[in-house]
């Protein structure tokens, strides 16, 4: 995916279809849309009866005839139309009229990094489908640094970890490109199983979607605020009948060690891929951690004591890669210009 900052600037929306959630920035406007990539479809007439939180709220708790889809997977959409109607529900009266004055109205579009050309496709029927004549695509690591305010067009190294629901991305990128990067297939949707596996496991608990994010909450405190154990309702697993159990919360962070292991697999793989001189840059600037799950408990120590790298979370890692491309669309960013005649 090459990036065109003049083609960027003539479009006039920036979307991000993630597997957990889907943003969309609208040029003049700022971010528009911030919800779950969810709906909740009847599957006796076919239609819609939410969208967002609300249709997430109902996941797990619905009868026969309706049905909650997530119609993005690992970074991919896999029902094209689904995707389509929700963005539609989603976006409603606030993009359909500024499409509506634009007959050739571009939009973009962020991948993670490695997409296949198949799930490049995808991306663009979605939009294309939605009035969208044109759709430029952007790796998600690239929108991802400038939303968090890295230097990305300085010759100069950056390194950006992108950790999403379904997917995390790394790369170091210099002058506005990747120099190294890798997709590992490990999220916080991999994280949430681990938590429910080692519930089942160990307190022969079901826990219900539902509950696995107020623990990640809890996690989350400062190891001194954060109490010692916590009660955590579910279904037993041999009775089906409901019960609560005292979880010990050190033993819940040590469940979750393995997929951050992974994550750690990826960011070695990078930086031994990554030329001497750039790694020397990285030293001193750090590693920046963007994307939902960057706020893992663990996840910031754990990578700094691996790397010995200072480790920063952006300020407001989820919507870091639409953030980006809306200043990219916006034109806020400035390529480097090469003076030949400069000292
Ligand atoms: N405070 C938090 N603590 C731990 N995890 C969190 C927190 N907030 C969000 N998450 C996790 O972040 C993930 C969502 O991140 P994000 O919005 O970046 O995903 P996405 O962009 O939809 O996914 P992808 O980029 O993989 O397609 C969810 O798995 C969620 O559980
Ligand atoms: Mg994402």
């Amino acid at each position: 995916m090459t990036i065109s900052l003049a083609q960027l600037r003539r479009c006039s929306a920036a979307v991000d279809l993630g597997a957990a959630r889907t943003r969309v920035y609208v040029k003049n406007q700022g971010l528009v849309v911030d919800e779950p990539t969810v709906a909740a479809v009847n599957t006796r007439t076919g239609s819609m009866l939410a969208v967002g939180a609300q249709a997430e709220l109902m996941d797990g708790r619905t009868p026969d005839y309706i049905r909650v889809v997530r119609p993005v997977s690992n970074g991919t959409v896999v029902d094209i139309d689904m995707a389509q109607r929700l963005l539609r529900h989603l976006v409603g009266d606030k993009l359909r009229k500024t499409w509506r004055r634009r007959p050739t109205m571009r939009a973009a579009v962020c991948l993670p990094y490695g997409s296949e050309p198949l799930a490049q496709r995808a991306a663009v029927e979605t939009l294309t489908g939605l009035g969208a004549r044109r759709v430029e695509l952007v790796d998600t690591l690239v929108a991802a640094a400038v939303g968090c305010g890295l230097p990305v067009e300085q010759p100069e190294a950056t390194m950006i970890v992108v950790c999403g629901a379904g997917t995390t991305q790394v790369a170091v990128l210099s002058l506005g490109s990747i120099v190294a990067a890798e997709t590992v297939p490990v999220g916080g949707n991999a994280i949430d199983h681990a938590v429910i596996q080692h519930l089942r496991l160990h307190h022969e608990l079901m826990l219900p979607n539902q509950s696995v994010r107020p623990l990640h909450l809890m996690l989350s405190g400062d190891g001194e605020l954060t109490p010692g154990s916590t009660e955590v309702h579910g279904r037993d697993v041999v009775s089906g009948l409901a019960r609560s159990v005292h979880v010990d919360t050190e033993r819940v962070r040590r469940a979750i060690i393995t997929p951050l292991t992974a994550i750690l697999d990826g960011i070695g793989a990078v930086l031994r891929r990554c030329p001497p001189d750039l790694v020397a840059d990285l030293g001193e600037r750090g590693i920046m951690l963007a994307g939902g799950s960057a706020l893992i408990p663990g996840l910031e120590p754990m990578i700094h004591e691996a790397t010995s790298m200072p480790v920063h979370i952006a300020d407001q890692p989820g919507t870091c890669a639409v953030q980006g491309l809306g200043a990219m669309i916006e034109g806020k960013v400035q390529p480097l210009h090469l003076d030949p005649m400069a000292p």
